[in-house]
């Protein structure tokens, strides 16, 4: 197994067992929804936005159990991000991480509450002391997490997503549609480690152009392994980009000019990690990972 691999398994666990005690199931008729939520968050998922706020908070001196709580709320983001995105009124997707999207297995109602559930919960824990002694810290994590999962960010990017216009979209209108889309959330787990450390403006500055290169090289693969993978690896079903004539880069450049796209994205990724040398290994690794990944 590689030292990726490996790493990025260590990180799964940690989050796992951290999503697990946060949430924790009830009695009573509160329970159904707790248990979709869990359902959402508990299985499966390559964790790629947890592992990359671990291995930013790791270029600096910040604590892990502080920062494993930042892991958690954004993978309760992400989460609550595919339940509403697999809903029949969005993309209508009835797979999800190999099993049934939470409105499969439980109702629609359900997987709605279960969404907003977890949305509001990930700024509970955000803003709980527990994440971070200094409350300065904690109200900028939230107010940039607020940022990115909002209109700015991944709500704005689906609206345009689903809307009409989506099918004449050129490559810059794409490349904003996933900047929002996909890439907010990914830059807040790339600069996460940062705002914890309370880190000098030139390292902001290089996680934030990481994570840009990044957040799209990952949307272009999203969108290959759409065009190209099979249900079985990824998890959820193939072919819904095609089916509904959006457009995307695999559209617009082909299946090699969009793979091609995404390499020379992670290469510049990685070239703007240079000034924490050594350190930043694991946010190399992870670029070409995002790259080569079939699921
Ligand atoms: C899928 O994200 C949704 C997008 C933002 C494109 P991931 O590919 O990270 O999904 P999981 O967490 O591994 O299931
Ligand atoms: C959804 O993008 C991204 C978010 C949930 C914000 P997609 O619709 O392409 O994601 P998949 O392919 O269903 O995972
Ligand atoms: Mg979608
Ligand atoms: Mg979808
Ligand atoms: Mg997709």
């Amino acid at each position: 197994m590689s030292d990726l691999t490996q790493s990025m398994r260590d990180v799964a666990d940690r989050v796992y067992r951290q999503l697990d005690e946060l949430l924790r199931p009830v009695e009573g008729p509160r329970g159904r929804v707790i248990d979709a939520m869990r359902y959402a968050c508990l299985a499966g998922g390559k964790r790629l936005r947890p592992y990359l706020v671990m291995s930013s908070a790791n270029l600096f001196d910040v604590k892990q159990k502080n920062a494993l709580r930042v892991a958690a709320t954004i993978e309760m983001i992400h989460c609550y991000s595919l339940i509403h995105d697999d809903l029949p009124a969005m993309d209508d997707s009835d797979m999800r991480r190999g099993r049934p999207s939470t409105h499969n297995e439980f109702d629609e109602a359900t997987a709605i509450l279960a969404g907003d559930g977890l949305l509001t919960e990930a700024f509970a824990v955000l803003a709980d002391g527990a994440t971070h002694d200094d409350a300065t810290i904690r109200a900028r994590l939230v107010l940039t997490l607020a940022n990115a999962a909002g209109i700015g960010g991944m709500v704005g990017g689906q609206m345009i997503d689903i809307s009409g216009d989506r099918s004449n979209l050129d490559l810059a209108g794409i490349s904003e549609l996933q900047r929002l889309k996909t890439g907010a959330l990914i830059k807040f787990s790339c600069i996460a480690g940062a705002i914890l450390a309370s880190a000098d403006d030139t390292a902001f500055a290089a996680l934030n152009n990481y994570a840009d290169d990044l957040g799209l090289a990952f949307q272009v693969v999203d969108d290959l392994l759409d065009a190209e993978g099979t249900a079985e690896e990824i998890g959820k079903p193939i072919g819904q980009d095609a089916d509904r004539d959006k457009a995307t880069f695999v559209k617009l450049l082909g299946r090699d000019g969009a793979r091609n796209k995404a390499r020379e994205l992670a290469d510049s990724a990685c070239a703007r990690l240079d000034l924490f040398g050594d350190k930043a290994e694991p946010l190399r690794q992870v670029a070409q990972f995002v790259v080569d990944r079939r699921s």
